[in-house]
């Protein structure tokens, strides 16, 4: 039997017997059952799959179970519910951020976390921060004004 690796998730502890080199986001959407974080390209190359760890932006996919012990991870459900968003969320909805939206968690999340590095970025600087998420559907533009409105 595994050690136990435990961590918090959204604020909550968690403890898990599993081996230490689990993709931790077969834990969390297996095993908790959080849906925020997509399975894209599985290699970290992506985005789809973004959490925070100690509030960094981390692949989830390529993050071991292992690396995240004692640490605090959070994912897009634990950001803000439909009735309080995330302001991120919120200027997200307000900018219609999104076409299928598979690819929002990791754009989001990512965000998130640019927004707390650099809260006030150009427009270049913000571009750059999500320069390696990936959106197939093309709602580039509007994701960016996501990202902007959500700084000012
Ligand atoms: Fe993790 Fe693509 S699924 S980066």
């Amino acid at each position: 039997m595994a050690d136990e690796v435990a961590f918090t998730v959204n604020g909550v502890p968690h403890g898990f017997a599993l081996p230490r080199e689990t993709p931790l986001i077969y834990v969390l959407r297996n095993d908790l059952g959080l849906n925020g974080p997509k399975f894209g390209c599985g290699l970290g190359e992506c985005g789809a799959c973004t959490v925070l760890v100690d509030g960094v932006a981390a692949r989830s996919c390529v993050t071991k179970l292992a690396s995240v012990e004692g640490r605090a991870v959070t994912t897009l459900e634990g950001l803000g519910t439909l009735a309080a968003p995330h302001p991120v969320q919120a200027a997200f909805i307000a900018e219609q951020g999104a076409q299928c939206g598979y690819c929002l968690n990791g754009m989001i999340m990512t965000t998130v976390a640019f927004l707390k590095r650099n809260p006030s970025p150009t427009e270049a600087e913000a571009r750059e921060a999500l320069r390696y998420n990936l959106c197939r559907c093309g709602t580039h533009v509007e994701i960016l004004r996501s990202v902007l409105r959500a700084a000012s």
